[in-house]
């Protein structure tokens, strides 16, 4: 599996800790920065990591800012993504096995590191389980095609 990751300056140190965890599991990583602890504007780093999901040059990204909104309302622009912020292990599963999520939003500032690594770990293990949420998920993309600037 190849892995876009970014965060803004709020998610410097998880983003470190994410990137090994992928690593480790052998998982092609893409990092998409910031560098260092300027700040920098969110929607930068979602569009560099959501537009490399969207044209199929990943397979999955990861975002991480302050709460891990800015993230997700930016990369949702892109055709094919669908990214939400997850806080805790019910929302990681569910957004797998219901909604496909392919990005992955996260807060650097509410989530602790075990929490995190915890639920990176159940958002790439859990499958999609298709049937009737790959209808539901395909009106997604429906819509999506019938937007006019899409
Ligand atoms: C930056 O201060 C903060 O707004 C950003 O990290 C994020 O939380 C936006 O949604």
């Amino acid at each position: 599996m190849r892995i876009a990751v970014g965060s803004d300056h709020r998610g410097v140190a998880m983003r470190a800790k994410i990137v090994d965890l992928l690593k480790s599991r052998g998982l092609e990583v893409i990092d998409e920065g910031c560098n260092g602890q300027e700040s920098v504007d969110y929607p930068d780093i979602a569009a560099a990591v959501a537009r490399k999901v969207s044209k199929g040059e990943v397979d999955r990204g990861i975002l991480i800012c302050g709460t891990g909104l800015g993230m997700s309302i930016v990369a949702n622009k892109f055709p094919g993504v669908r990214a939400a912020p997850c806080h805790d292990y019910v929302t990681a599963e569910m957004s797998r096995r219901h909604n496909n999520l392919n990005v992955l939003c996260l807060s650097g500032d509410i989530l602790g590191e075990r929490l995190v690594d915890r639920l990176v770990e159940i958002w790439l293990d859990t499958e999609f389980e298709g049937g009737r949420h790959e209808r539901r998920v395909g009106k997604i993309t429906a819509l999506e095609r019938n937007m006019p600037n899409a």
